[in-house]
């Protein structure tokens, strides 16, 4: 499964656009390395990979907010507290399942789970629940 940009996730600026995209695109690279989830190495590098961009892009959103008096900015904390959250719970399943020499029908399921839910509902929660508040509030300028 490969989600593609839509030009409705779009908030008008374009360092966050483009964050967003990069953390589509990782996911779409999970998916990609899933194909072969023998090569548990290449699956805990885009996991790990995406904990990363994640974190950095919300603490970037986070100073812009503040930056652009985002009247939000609260509620687009907290959420992105309980997005951290899923997230580490996610990482460190996947941490714990690619631990396992062979891995099982069950593992593979788990990651295929741990995958769409990243697409389907964390992403799109982060985009269309939050994100796409700023809309309007945070310039169109590259900071
Ligand atoms: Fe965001």
């Amino acid at each position: 499964m490969t989600i593609k940009w839509d030009n409705r996730f779009s908030v008008d600026h374009i360092a966050i656009d483009a964050e967003h995209k990069l953390l589509l695109t990782t996911i779409n690279a999970i998916g990609v390395a899933l194909r072969h989830p023998e090569d548990k190495a290449t699956l805990v590098f885009f996991f790990d990979q995406l904990h990363e961009f994640a974190l950095s892009h919300f603490k970037h959103e986070e100073r812009l907010q503040l930056k652009h008096k985002f009247p939000f900015i609260e509620n687009n904390a907290k959420g992105h507290d309980h997005l951290i959250s899923d997230l580490n719970r996610i990482r460190d399943d996947v941490h714990r399942i690619t631990k396992n020499t062979t891995l099982s029908v069950t593992d593979i399921t788990d990651l295929h789970n741990h995958t769409a839910y990243l697409a389907k509902d964390w992403l799109l929660e982060h985009l269309l629940q939050e994100d796409l508040k700023m809309k309007g509030f945070m310039g169109d300028g590259d900071e």
